[in-house]
């Protein structure tokens, strides 16, 4: 039977409730898909920290090689800099492991409702494909004069060619394969005359080898204004690193939480484990308290095992995570209800043993 090696860091707070549960999910999926996952659990994160003054083992990433895949639930505790555990961790593993796109599916499931007023699933089904490697957060730059009067800080951003046009393959792959082939570009080649007028050459390149998809660009503004107004125009976004985290929060906020957004840091070339997590963060208003949504955790998982070669089973997870929010009857406090993590895990569950065990009787 295939087996699929999975490292797991749950990390802070809310990541160690999310993520349990979404191992139950994958388990049950992986027996009816007829494969197994052997997850071992690494103890990294702000706990680490505060005991052994690191965010992970020196040599993590050499460890992490060893994997398929990599779980991840979510870094960051309030006694720990922001700076240091992003810096230290997520950033690192996204960069040294070569994971140059961060997928973001941004979908209002059928049963919930956005921010947005009368807009229902149809108008809202987006995919960021974000830059993960480089531009802003290149980590390029320094301070000078710290405590002085002309202390002064730079960030520079770094985008290179080969960097811009793999993600805009993959992009316009990933739009081509859909039902309405769109791709919009995210730029600001208004004021960032370098970088971002770059951007938009090698872009604009990679868009004539796709005829059949259509190409359009904003400034990166009219972008994030468009998402709200009219989100059904959109389809695949294509980003720099920080425009894309920043369209990924909207993304998932009009969608309705963000304790359902899921997303994957992926090296196509499959040269080194990518890594999935939910979008949302350790959470420490709510951590311990159990009633963390599951569902972005479990949507990442299910992407995790799209991305080992087991479509079938990613698909029955969507099912049942579609049928559970569709049913509204058991839901989180982030989408209006009283139920628990266990509640909300145990429905998956059902809904996924359910359609397992009416596998194959369903008239076709
Ligand atoms: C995200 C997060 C990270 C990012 C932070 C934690 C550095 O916001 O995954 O979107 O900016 O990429
Ligand atoms: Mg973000």
């Amino acid at each position: 039977m295939k087996s699929y090696r999975i490292a797991v860091i749950a990390g802070d707070g809310i990541g160690q409730e999310v993520i349990p549960a979404g191992i139950e999910v994958l388990k049950i999926a992986a027996a009816g898909g007829g494969f197994a996952c052997e997850f071992t659990p690494l103890p990294w994160g702000c706990d680490f920290y505060l005991k052994h003054g690191r965010m992970m083992d020196p040599d993590g990433v050499e460890q992490l090689m060893a994997f398929d895949a990599i779980y991840l639930g979510a870094i960051g505790d309030p006694r720990v800099s922001d700076a240091v555990s992003a810096r230290e961790l997520i950033l690192p593993l996204r960069q040294k492991l070569l994971q140059y796109v961060n997928l973001r599916p941004m979908r209002l499931l059928p049963g919930i409702s956005s921010p947005l007023a009368n807009r229902t699933a149809a108008d809202i089904d987006m995919i960021c494909v974000r830059e993960n490697s480089e531009g802003e957060y290149c980590g390029i730059g320094g301070r000078l004069h710290a405590g002085t009067p002309n202390e002064l800080a730079e960030q520079t951003g770094v985008f290179t060619r080969m960097g811009i046009e793999r993600i805009a393959r993959y992009a316009f792959t990933l739009a081509a394969g859909r039902p309405r082939k769109m791709l919009a570009s995210a730029t600001k080649s208004n004021a960032l005359q370098h970088v971002m007028v770059f951007w938009d050459e090698v872009v604009g390149g990679v868009a004539k080898e796709f005829p059949q998809v259509e190409y359009r660009k904003y400034h990166v503004d009219a972008m994030a204004a468009r998402m709200i107004t009219h989100p059904q125009t959109l389809d695949v976004i294509v980003a720099s690193n920080l425009f894309g985290d920043i369209l990924t929060d909207i993304g998932s906020a009009i969608s309705g939480s963000l304790g359902v957004a899921p997303g994957g840091n992926i090296n196509p070339e499959r040269m080194t484990p990518s890594m999935f997590e939910p979008i949302h963060g350790s959470a420490p208003d709510i951590a311990g308290k159990g009633i963390a949504n599951p569902i972005a955790a479990i949507w990442a998982g299910a992407m995790m095992l799209d991305h080992l070669g087991e479509r079938g089973a990613h698909d029955k997870i969507l099912s049942a995570i579609e049928r559970v929010i569709g049913d509204a009857s058991v839901r989180t406090p982030d989408l209006g209800g009283r139920a628990t993590t266990a509640d909300m895990t145990r429905a998956v569950t059902a809904a996924l043993t359910d359609s397992e065990a009416t596998k194959g009787t369903k008239p076709k």
